[in-house]
């Protein structure tokens, strides 16, 4: 899924690039970014290929959808601005003790994993639900482990 979607990507910018000279690299965000918070000591699952460009053009997402502020405040943000990583606020990247008890928001304030999980299944059950798709729906967006981290290659 992450692979055709760079191909895509690419076979778009190309055409541009020849039809009327568009270059489409060197735009601040990337269209496609791996996340692979580096702080993680190691990632046990595969890593996901995030259409970023397609989420906020094409998914109807809003910035602030994902950005928020230092009190959790959606961010009215524009091309071009930059961002804090969820890393920089929700700094856990290591695993949860074993019998620690947290509320689920404090989980989320947390541990990056949370946050990154309610932001991105919550945002995708929610329009799986208002678009009537059932979960083996092919278009639905993805909610299971394996349809969204993609099988480990090494
Ligand atoms: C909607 C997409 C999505 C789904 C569904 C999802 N994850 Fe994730 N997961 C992420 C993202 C994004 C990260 C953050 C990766 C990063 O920034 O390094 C992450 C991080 C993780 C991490 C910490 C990093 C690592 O590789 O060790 C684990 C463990 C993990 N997920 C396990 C799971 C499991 C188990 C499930 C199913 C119960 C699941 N995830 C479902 C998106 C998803
Ligand atoms: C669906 C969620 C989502 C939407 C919508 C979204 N972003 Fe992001 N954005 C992310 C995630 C996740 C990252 C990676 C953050 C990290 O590494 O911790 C990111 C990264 C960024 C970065 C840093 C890129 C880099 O390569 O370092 C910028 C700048 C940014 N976003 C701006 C925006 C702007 C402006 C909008 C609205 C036009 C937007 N984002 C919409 C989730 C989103
Ligand atoms: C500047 C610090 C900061 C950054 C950067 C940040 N967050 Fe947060 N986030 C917060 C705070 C503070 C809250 C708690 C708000 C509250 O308690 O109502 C929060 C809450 C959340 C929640 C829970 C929302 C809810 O309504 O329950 C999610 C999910 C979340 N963040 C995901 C992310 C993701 C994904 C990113 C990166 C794209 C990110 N955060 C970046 C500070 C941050
Ligand atoms: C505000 C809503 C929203 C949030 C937040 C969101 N998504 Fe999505 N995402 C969507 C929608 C809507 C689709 C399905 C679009 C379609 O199929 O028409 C989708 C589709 C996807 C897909 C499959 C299609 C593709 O572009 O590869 C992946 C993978 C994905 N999202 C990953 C993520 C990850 C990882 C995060 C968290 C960093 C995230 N999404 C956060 C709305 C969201």
């Amino acid at each position: 899924m992450g692979k055709k979607a760079i191909i895509v990507l690419a076979a778009v910018c190309m055409a541009l690039t020849f039809t009327a000279g568009i270059i489409c690299a060197g735009s601040t965000v990337k269209d496609v970014i791996p996340l692979k918070t580096p702080e993680y000591a190691e990632h046990t699952k595969g890593i996901i290929e995030f259409s970023h460009k397609k989420h906020a053009a094409e998914y109807g997402a809003s910035c602030g959808d994902c950005h928020h502020d230092d009190k959790g405040k959606p961010l009215d943000l524009k091309e071009g601005d930059s961002v804090q990583r969820c890393v920089e606020c929700h700094k856990e990247t290591g695993k949860k003790p074993k019998g620690e008890k947290l509320k689920k928001k404090e989980k989320i304030m947390k541990y990056h994993k949370e946050a990154l999980h309610a932001n991105c299944i919550g945002c995708h059950k929610d329009f799986n639900k208002k678009s009537g798709f059932k979960k083996n729906d092919p278009k639905a967006a993805p909610t299971t482990c394996k349809d969204c981290h993609p099988k480990k290659e090494k």
